[in-house]
């Protein structure tokens, strides 16, 4: 029997506009009126471009560029930083948050060491096989250090291409990210060279960066104003689709902010998790627990408040709510309880440790209040 389209089968891919030119006059634009100074440009050192971009993945451009700075004049290259140890990597990298990437980071070092004799693969595919390369940043690491024909596909980029080319639908959306990959594969300039790859990947980035931004697009300035479905329909504010909406959960914690003078009591926290790998301070579930463990660590049981403060995830909302508790035990006593996970650190000292922003945040504030 023949068979039969029914009424339930998946529907086409969809259509969306045809823009021989996209690739040209982006590029065109990018040379024009694109970023060409940034500290990761002019250079195809893959080690600098990779580690940019890992950088850059949930972070601002004015944010990084000082820790790209400070991690660079400490690991110059990839040998250097597989070689260092894992906590000088998280001290290096606290306060960028999403500390999985520095763990991943840390890890691709010694994968690129260990198994690729030291260089970076230069094919997309070969990239993304590498802990913490997904294909967007993969293609944007071949693309800038090897002039392959790749796309990227960030949040920005889908911005972009949501505006310019009316896709609909939230781009988060496995479905609507699939027809947007295949959209950014068939943009790709054909017969470009290795500096056009450049300025397009470049200009895609510059575009969603500069111009083509959340709150308010600057299309006057845009070089696809003329045909951009969401300019030439006034839908820039309905486009890209926003996420469908969900409560965020919130979650309590209790924090132990133990001080002896000037000096408070870190614990390594587990590989895994939040904040995985960071020295942070003591936590349990409630007050009690809290004092209890204030009590393990030679209090005499009591603890006071401090302000309390809410930290924002991806997923969840964390709210902290610290209690102090005093030793008087001296420097000199304090040393001898050390070990692998637990350190008394100075107040002044918290530069060599990694610890989460928040908590960095509520120690320099008991800093500045016993000044
Ligand atoms: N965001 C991600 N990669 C970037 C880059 N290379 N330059 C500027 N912003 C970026």
């Amino acid at each position: 029997m023949p068979s039969r389209i029914s009424p339930s089968a998946p529907s086409a891919a969809p259509v969306f506009p045809v823009m021989s030119d996209f690739s040209a006059r982006l590029i065109a634009w990018q040379r024009q009126h694109g970023r060409h100074d940034l500290p990761w440009q002019n250079t195809r050192d893959p080690y600098r471009i990779w580690l940019s971009e890992i950088m850059l993945q949930q972070t601002q451009v004015s944010t990084v560029i000082p820790y790209y700075a400070r991690f660079l004049a400490r690991c110059p290259d990839v040998a250097s930083l597989a070689a260092a140890p894992a906590d000088d990597v998280m001290a290096l990298w606290a306060g960028l948050g999403y500390y999985s990437r520095a763990r991943n980071l840390h890890r691709c070092a010694q994968v690129v060491v260990e198994q690729h004799g030291g260089a970076f693969p230069s094919s997309p595919d070969a990239l993304a096989e590498l802990p913490g390369i997904g294909r967007s940043t993969a293609a944007a690491i071949a693309s800038f250090a090897f002039g392959a024909r790749a796309t990227i596909l960030d949040g920005n980029v889908k911005r972009v291409l949501a505006r310019v080319f009316g896709v609909e639908g939230f781009p988060g959306e496995k479905k609507v990210e699939n027809a947007m990959w295949t959209l950014a594969e068939s943009l790709l300039p054909s017969n470009a060279s290795d500096d056009d790859v450049s300025a397009y990947t470049q200009g895609l980035m510059d575009l969603g960066a500069t111009l083509c931004v959340r709150g308010k697009p600057d299309c006057l300035r845009c070089p696809f104003a003329a045909d951009c479905v969401a300019n030439v329909s006034g839908r820039q504010r309905e486009l890209p689709t926003a996420r469908p909406k969900k409560a965020v959960p919130t979650r309590r914690t209790w924090m132990l902010v133990l001080r002896d003078g000037n000096a408070v009591m870190l614990e390594k926290r587990p590989p895994s998790g939040i904040w995985g790998g960071l020295w942070s301070l003591p936590e349990a579930a409630d007050e009690a627990a809290l004092a209890e463990r204030a009590l393990a660590f030679g209090g005499d049981g009591a603890v006071s408040p401090l302000a309390p403060l809410t930290h924002v995830f991806t997923h969840f909302k964390l709210d902290i709510e610290p209690r102090l508790a005093e030793l008087d035990r001296g420097v000199g006593a304090l040393a001898a309880l050390n070990d692998a996970d637990t350190a008394w650190v100075a107040l002044s000292d918290l530069d060599s440790f990694g610890v989460p922003a928040p908590v960095r945040k509520l120690l320099d504030s008991l800093q500045g209040s016993l000044l």
